[in-house]
């Protein structure tokens, strides 16, 4: 099999959670790659500086601050998008939350707007830019950046609903999958799991323990996501990677954070 990012030089990916951790990789990597880049996430002052250190690569980041909670903060971005950049090709469904709390004793509003970040922002996203794909005639790739949560739910103290919305993320991917068949599109749906990454969305707490547990640097880092994402992209049209995990070699570390 021939590996070749050729075909998306020059064209249009978005890439939400682009401010941070494996967003903000991905979309480097995209930029380093020859891609025009929309960055969509709430810290601008982050994406900016990330736009900034990139000036000298083949592509080019443009950063929209997007709330991905406001459906209205998306259909804009979209809108500025397609009416800016063009077509879009590529769709990194990247960003989520994480929080703190339990089952039986959380808040309301804080599962809502997990709710809201990790499943309804990636339906809102995957319309508009399968939409904008289908009017253009694009063959093009969405991916979804999901968890090892969202195949077994991990034993770590106050997750809550954030394996739930991981489960969801990748029955979304299937179910998208589905539907491409069934319109006899060839338009690529990858649900692409990471385990532990060295990320802001990790506490300090766990970070430590995390590290703790290593002699040799072991935890994979954002890059290892982005070349992951750079692999998926590179296949050939008719081949599709549906499901893909990237973990360390070693986790034995889940022992030392378990309850
Ligand atoms: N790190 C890990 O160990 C790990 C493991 C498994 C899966 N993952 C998955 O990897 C993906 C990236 O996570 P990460 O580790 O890179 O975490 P991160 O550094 O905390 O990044 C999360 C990104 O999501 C964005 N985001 C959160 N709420 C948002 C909102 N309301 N509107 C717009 N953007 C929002 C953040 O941007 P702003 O705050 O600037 O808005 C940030 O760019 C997630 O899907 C996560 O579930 C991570």
């Amino acid at each position: 099999m021939v590996l070749s990012m050729d075909r998306w030089m020059g064209k249009v990916a978005v890439v939400t959670g682009a401010s941070s951790g494996i967003g903000a990789a991905i979309a480097e990597t995209l930029v380093e790659q020859g891609l025009k880049v929309a960055a969509l996430a709430r810290r601008l002052d982050r994406m900016e500086a990330l736009a900034q250190k990139l000036t000298n690569q083949k592509g080019k980041l443009y950063p929209i601050k997007t709330d991905l909670s406001k459906e209205e903060d998306i259909l804009n971005a979209f809108k500025w998008i397609k009416e800016n950049l063009g077509p879009i090709h590529i769709l990194i469904n990247n960003a989520a939350v994480c929080e703190s709390a339990t089952l039986v004793d959380g808040d309301t509003e804080m599962w809502r707007n997990v709710l809201e970040v990790n499943i309804l922002a990636i339906c809102i996203a995957t319309r508009e830019a399968v939409r904008d794909m289908r009017a253009n005639n694009v063959d093009g790739h969405i991916i979804h950046i999901n968890s090892i949560g969202g195949h077994q739910v991990p034993n770590f103290p106050k997750v809550n609903i954030y394996p739930a919305t991981k489960f969801s993320v990748r029955a979304l991917a299937e179910t998208l999958r589905l539907e491409f068949i069934s319109l006899k599109l060839k338009i690529k749906i990858t649900n692409l799991s990471t385990g532990f990454v060295d990320t802001e969305m990790i506490p300090e707490t766990i970070k430590i323990k995390l590290k703790q547990c290593f002699e040799e640097k072991q935890i994979i880092e954002s890059e290892n996501i982005a070349d992951a994402v750079i692999y998926v992209l590179s296949t050939p049209p008719h081949v599709q990677i549906q499901e893909l995990t990237v973990r360390s070699v070693d986790e034995s570390f889940f022992k030392l954070i378990c309850y």
